[in-house]
């Protein structure tokens, strides 16, 4: 099996770059893209560890949020990486949420035809998910993430200490991918996530830590088996995400947070797996009852706009929208479901929301 870079998940790492910096830059010129608020935090830090390291390093700040993930903010940088006088034998550091490892990874992949980068992600969504597994990518007007490359990263580098000063949504948010990688891939994640979510919820170093560990391993396995969404070994990693990415459509840019959404879109997908994947009735109650405890915004949503938001979602795959449903927890399956099931899912899910 292919091996996917290099990944270090501990404390104090940003710091540290010798430890993640081997083969990143032969010239020693880097270039480390942040956003105002992760520059604030950790950038000027991160900055000064790379100067100490012998690297001849400048910083590019991208906007905040999806504003990353746009042409302009990506052809400032690209500008920025020529006037700093990089080459191709340059690096590019990218240090953020999972919009900035999205938008410089972008970068990296197109700059003089790709430049060997690293991930840092500081979100808990980043950690386990966004930051890892080599697609980068925009948004376009017509909808996200909808051009891009597959460009590996060197390293991801997750460090722990970031994650103190992250608001308590965005936290919700990134442990709801690890509920993800737990119930579609890992019956133990998901076990060991249930019985320590308060202090996951609280940010406890010991417990974080073993979750991102291997969240990140189950990414990477995956990915490393389907590196570029061909064998639709990578689609398992869509759980909760059909009706979740809905819910995000027909919400409008604000209102749930990613993985606020797969909460939501898990819940769906467990109600369809007990119905048509076989998933025994003791499991999905008690993993219903775990999500439905799960704190998200309150929410008026017209079915009508979610269950457009779906179908069109299934014509952009050529009407082959299968659905990955549990047969049991750490066992997906990739199912057709009929029209009336999914409807059904999700009312249910959207009466609850009020
Ligand atoms: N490439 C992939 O495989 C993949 C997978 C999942 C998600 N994504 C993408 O990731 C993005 C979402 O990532 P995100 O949730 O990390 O969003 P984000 O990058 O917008 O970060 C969320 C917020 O947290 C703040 N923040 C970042 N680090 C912080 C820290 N250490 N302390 C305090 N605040 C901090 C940011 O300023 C921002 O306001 C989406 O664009 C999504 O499409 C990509
Ligand atoms: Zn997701």
């Amino acid at each position: 099996m292919k091996r996917i870079g290099l990944l270090k998940v501990g404390r104090g790492l940003a710091l540290r770059p010798r430890s993640w910096s081997q083969g990143l830059s032969s010239s020693g010129r880097l270039m480390l893209v942040c956003e105002p608020k992760v520059w604030r935090r950790q950038g000027r830090g991160v900055m000064s560890a790379l100067r100490q390291a012998g690297f001849q390093a400048a910083f590019h700040l991208l906007p905040t949020g999806e504003g990353a993930k746009t042409w302009a903010a990506v052809s400032h940088l690209l500008s920025a990486m020529l006037k700093a006088g990089l080459g191709r034998d340059a690096g590019l550091v990218a240090l953020g949420g999972g919009t900035v490892t999205d938008a410089a990874g972008f970068a990296a992949a197109i700059y003089m035809r790709g430049i060997p980068w690293v991930s840092m992600p500081t979100t808990l969504l980043g950690q386990v998910d966004g930051g890892i597994g080599g697609k980068t990518a925009l948004d376009l007007p017509e909808g996200k993430n909808l051009a891009g490359a597959f460009h590996q990263p060197l390293a991801v580098v997750c460090d722990l200490d970031c994650l103190g000063s992250l608001p308590g949504r965005e936290r919700v948010s990134g442990l709801a991918e690890a509920l993800k990688c737990g119930l579609a891939l890992d019956a133990g994640l998901w076990r060991f996530m249930r019985d320590h979510w308060v202090s996951l919820l609280l940010g406890e170093p010991a417990a974080s830590r073993r979750v991102i560990t291997r969240c990140a391993e189950l990414k990477l396995a995956v990915v490393a088996r389907d590196e570029r969404e061909t064998s639709g070994q990578r689609e398992i990693l869509n759980f909760g995400h059909t009706v979740g990415h809905a819910l995000e459509a027909a919400a409008g840019l604000g209102p749930l947070r990613h993985g606020e959404a797969v909460i939501l879109g898990m819940r769906a997908a467990v109600r369809l797996s007990r119905r048509h994947a076989g998933l025994d009735e003791a499991s999905a109650a008690e993993i219903e009852d775990f999500l439905a405890g799960v704190q998200v915004p309150r929410l008026e949503l017209r079915e009508a706009k979610v269950l457009t938001a779906l179908r069109r979602d299934k014509k952009a795959r050529r009407g082959q929208r299968r659905f990955v449903l549990l047969r049991r927890v750490g066992w997906p399956v990739l199912k057709a479901v009929p029209e009336a099931s999914v409807r059904e899912a999700v009312r249910s899910i959207l009466k609850e929301l009020r």
